[in-house]
């Protein structure tokens, strides 16, 4: 079983009084731990039965008071999130012994910051982003390579359209929670739960 030692007290009066504040904290934590995806975070969403489905996506940046993501708006969690906007996040760095927790809902993000994301990607992933029928059953790989390659040959010399069934979505957060492991299973929990205009922030049992 694992032993929570490295981490000193979290402490509330240590604490940004925004969550996305102190999430950038941690997150420039986990950069300069040389984590190999330090910004993967796990996304559920649910179908309009309630029936729950998470997958890891990965964190982009704050927009306008929102996480951000980018993928295809008519894979499974696109249309899900269609039926049901709200979502939870997980963080997760094993190296510094840390979990974050986010709860809220996701927005479509505006089509023309998508769009300028879209082009800041390498080429072969906007090509990829084209191509992919995200979720659907495909027939086997020679199927998805063959389309690939007729989509690089076809646009040969040309930029890539934009795709417009791919973007981000915007979660804003009801509820940010940051987990440190502690000795002894004494684990530091601290959630920013919204209250108005601010941020209230509660201790948790570990
Ligand atoms: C490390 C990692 C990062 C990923 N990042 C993304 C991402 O940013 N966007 C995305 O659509 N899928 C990403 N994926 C793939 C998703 O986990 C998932 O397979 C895909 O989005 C299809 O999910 P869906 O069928 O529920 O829509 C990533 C997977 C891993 C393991």
């Amino acid at each position: 079983m694992a032993q929570y030692t490295k981490n000193p007290p979290l402490l509330e009066e240590e604490l940004e009084s925004q969550p996305l504040a102190q999430l950038d904290r941690w997150l420039g934590d986990a950069q300069a731990a040389g984590m190999m995806e330090p910004t993967a975070m796990t996304l559920a969403t649910v179908d309009a039965q309630g029936r729950p489905s998470a997958r890891i996506v990965l964190f982009k940046g704050v927009h306008d008071g929102a996480l951000t993501f980018y993928t295809n708006y008519a894979g499974r969690k696109g249309r899900e999130l269609a039926d049901n906007p709200n979502v939870a996040l997980v963080f997760w760095w094993d190296r510094l012994e840390r979990q974050v927790r986010i709860e809220g809902i996701a927005d479509k993000l505006p089509v023309e910051v998508s769009r300028r994301y879209f082009y800041t990607r390498p080429r072969e992933s906007q090509i990829g982003a084209l191509t992919s029928l995200q979720s659907a059953v495909v027939a086997d790989r020679e199927t998805l390579d063959r389309r690939y390659d007729d989509t690089v040959a076809r646009l040969a010399g040309e930029d890539v359209p934009y795709p417009e069934q791919w973007g981000g979505y915007g979660v804003t957060p009801q509820s940010v929670e940051f987990w440190q492991g502690r000795s002894g299973r004494l684990h530091d929990r601290l959630c920013y739960r919204r209250a108005g205009d601010s941020w209230r922030i509660e201790r948790l049992e570990p």
